[in-house]
């Protein structure tokens, strides 16, 4: 599997323990982000992201920020994207599983290295529910773009 990350300034020390983290177990990942500690709009870490994923270059995506609240916003401006900001496990797993997120974010000033790790593991790990409802819930979601 391949995965996307980006980030802005806020992020850089997080998103290189994440990557070392994913590649450690196999997975192939994708730098969208600034590796530049230069004051870098988080917009357009967003937006780089959401277009990767929504283009397939990659299969999901990554994307952290100060508060991952900033990039999962501009992501989600991205036709096809349900990037979902977290600052721990469980909604990350649940986020998959019922709202099918392809980009899951979360923030390098909020959560440390270890949880960072967790709501990634969790977030891969589970497989979209695909039951009928959550089906028709997740197309309602994507019915707004149209
Ligand atoms: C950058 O200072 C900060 O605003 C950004 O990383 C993020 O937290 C925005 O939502």
């Amino acid at each position: 599997m391949k995965i996307g990350i980006s980030n802005d300034h806020a992020a850089i020390d997080l998103k290189y323990a994440i990557i070392n983290h994913l590649e450690a177990k196999g997975y192939e990942v994708v730098n969208y982000g600034t590796d530049s500690t230069e004051s870098y709009d988080y917009p357009i870490a967003g937006k780089r992201i959401g277009e990767a994923v929504r283009d397939k270059e990659v299969d999901c995506g990554i994307a952290i920020c100060g508060t991952g609240i900033g990039i999962s916003l501009a992501a989600n401006k991205v036709k096809g994207i349900r990037a979902a900001c977290v600052s721990e496990p469980v909604s990350a797993y649940l986020t998959k599983l019922h709202n099918d997120a392809n980009i899951i974010c979360f923030g390098a000033r909020i959560v440390g290295e270890e949880v960072a790790k967790a709501i990634v593991d969790a977030w891969l790990d589970t497989p979209f529910d695909g039951g009928e409802r959550h089906v028709r819930r997740v197309k309602m979601i994507m019915d707004i773009e149209k």
